[in-house]
């Protein structure tokens, strides 16, 4: 929207949350606060948006990484109004604007209730536009007072009002639209005479109304949009109700849910239909899970795409990694860090992959610990194989060229290279490259001891 500003604070610690962390970087769904109300503000497309941030601000300033904000730091925080005051250099530069005050601990709010904040805003113009709502429980939140006509006149803060006072039921829940100008006025009349000597930028009510000026108040009837998140529990209440839309908009989608309430689905995730996912089954941050594709309980995948029709056997754990089309995965594996895993793959139980390309239709089904491999099409890595990658000091890389066939329990040393189609023949332990075609067998020899057994049960016997 033209000539509109966003100004977002997130400089509190959130004494609360009982947290060495801001308040803003604890997440709903997946996503820390601060980010999704940012997001929301974005979507108005507003010429800019500040972001006051002061406890952990390094932290604070990361989890909006990709986001168009322009950080303001204030190094006190003594208050809401204050965290205004703190950026007067920048708000003086567009004095002909409006500017969009959010809270960095009121995430769900809707982008359709905050253009429509700006918009009634703009028509009316009032000097200062905003929300309200009715609280079941009204603890904790400033209190609207308003006059015999009606009009908004006051905001009273929980820690100031009087026991009538403290009665109301209609709240602050903090969202404001300011007109620019006249805000930078009324700043200068602020004061922290108040039971918690911080400057509020609910006073800015008061003041402007004794200047004259319109203040409007819109009642806004959805509570649990505009509700704030001051404690652990309101998070995870919060957390789950966004769990459960996410969940129900899946299944609105194609996707089975076995048991939508044990189904741990991140907001930024992308299933497609016909996807079955089992209880117990966690999806984070941008995974994108493939037509078709059964997830099985007790996995969890991270930022990992999935191709279509994979499957996905029970504890898993799958970070930053590309399943591709019909490969079946687990039980009990653990895939990460950049690994690929190529069509129609079959990576079984107890097998961990790390930093490795695998081609198409190849097999490591059992026990086997592949790091820094590059694995072609067709391979055959059996039971209890291990990549020696690791030499104290750095990750040796492993090539297993395509139609190999690497036997059970074998130590690839590595820097490898097993040739195309070449065996390596069972218990060897390898430290020269297998050339393509070759056997490559690197076991002590076997002897054989005929009788030997029972001398030894006579020798221990006469020891007694
Ligand atoms: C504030 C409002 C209250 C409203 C409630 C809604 C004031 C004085 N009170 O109270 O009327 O009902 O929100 O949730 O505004 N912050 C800064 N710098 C500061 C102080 C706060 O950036 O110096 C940030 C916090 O990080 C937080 C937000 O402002 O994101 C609100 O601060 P908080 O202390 O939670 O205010 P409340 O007591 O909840
Ligand atoms: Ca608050």
């Amino acid at each position: 929207m033209d000539n509109l500003y966003a100004l977002i604070m997130a400089a509190g610690k959130g004494t609360r949350m009982v947290s060495n962390r801001a308040k803003a970087l604890h997440s709903l769904c997946g996503i820390p606060m601060l980010r999704m109300i940012c997001r929301s503000a974005a979507a108005l497309e507003p010429q800019a948006i500040f972001v006051i941030i002061g406890y952990d601000a390094e932290q604070v300033r990361a989890s909006l990484e990709g986001c168009p904000a322009h950080f303001i730091v204030q190094k006190k925080q003594l208050g809401t109004g204050h965290a205004v005051i703190t950026a007067r250099d920048e708000l003086e530069k567009h004095c002909g604007g409006d500017l969009l005050v959010l809270f960095g601990d009121t995430p769900l709010v809707k982008v359709e209730t905050l253009r429509k904040l700006v918009e009634h805003h703009r028509c009316s113009g009032a000097a200062t536009t905003l929300l309200t709502v009715h609280a079941p429980d009204p603890f904790g939140y400033g209190r609207i007072l308003r006059d015999g006509n009606n009009h908004i006149q006051a905001i009273v803060e929980e820690k100031d009002a009087t026991s009538e006072q403290k009665l109301i039921t209609e709240i602050n829940p903090g969202f404001y639209c300011f007109q620019i100008s006249p805000l930078l006025e009324s700043l200068e009349r602020l004061s922290n005479n108040n039971a918690q000597k911080e400057y509020y930028i609910t006073d800015l009510v008061e003041i402007q109304r004794r200047e004259g000026r319109i203040v409007n108040a819109i009642l806004h009837d959805d509570y649990e949009e505009l509700r704030g998140i001051n404690s652990r529990e309101q998070l995870a209440d919060l957390s789950l109700s966004l769990a459960k839309e996410k969940n129900r908009k899946l299944m609105a989608d194609g996707v089975t849910l076995i048991d939508p309430n044990r189904t741990y689905v991140h907001l930024d995730v992308a299933v497609e239909k016909d996807v079955t996912i089992y209880p117990m089954v966690t999806l984070e941050g941008n995974t994108c899970i493939g037509e078709g594709c059964v997830i099985r309980s007790g996995t969890r995948i991270l930022n990992s795409v999935i191709g279509p029709n994979v499957e996905i056997l029970d504890s898993c754990l799958i970070s930053d990694c590309r399943i591709d089309e019909g490969s079946t995965i687990g039980p009990s594996a653990h895939l990460r860090d950049h690994t690929i895993v190529g069509k129609n793959c079959r990576v079984g139980n107890f097998v961990e992959i790390v930093r490795s390309t695998l081609g198409d239709e190849t097999c490591a089904m059992h026990l086997a610990y592949l790091g820094d491999a590059q694995i072609g099409s067709r391979v055959n890595v059996s039971a209890g194989v291990v990549t020696c990658n690791y030499d104290g000091f750095r990750k040796n890389a492993t090539i297993i060229e395509d139609d190999a066939f690497v036997g059970t329990n074998s130590q690839l040393i590595a820097p490898i290279r097993i040739g195309r189609g070449a065996f390596v023949a069972a218990g060897s332990t390898i430290s020269k490259n297998v050339p393509p075609g070759a056997l490559g067998i690197g076991r002590a020899k076997q002897e054989i001891k005929k009788g030997w057994a029972e001398r030894r049960r006579k020798n221990s016997k006469s020891d007694d």
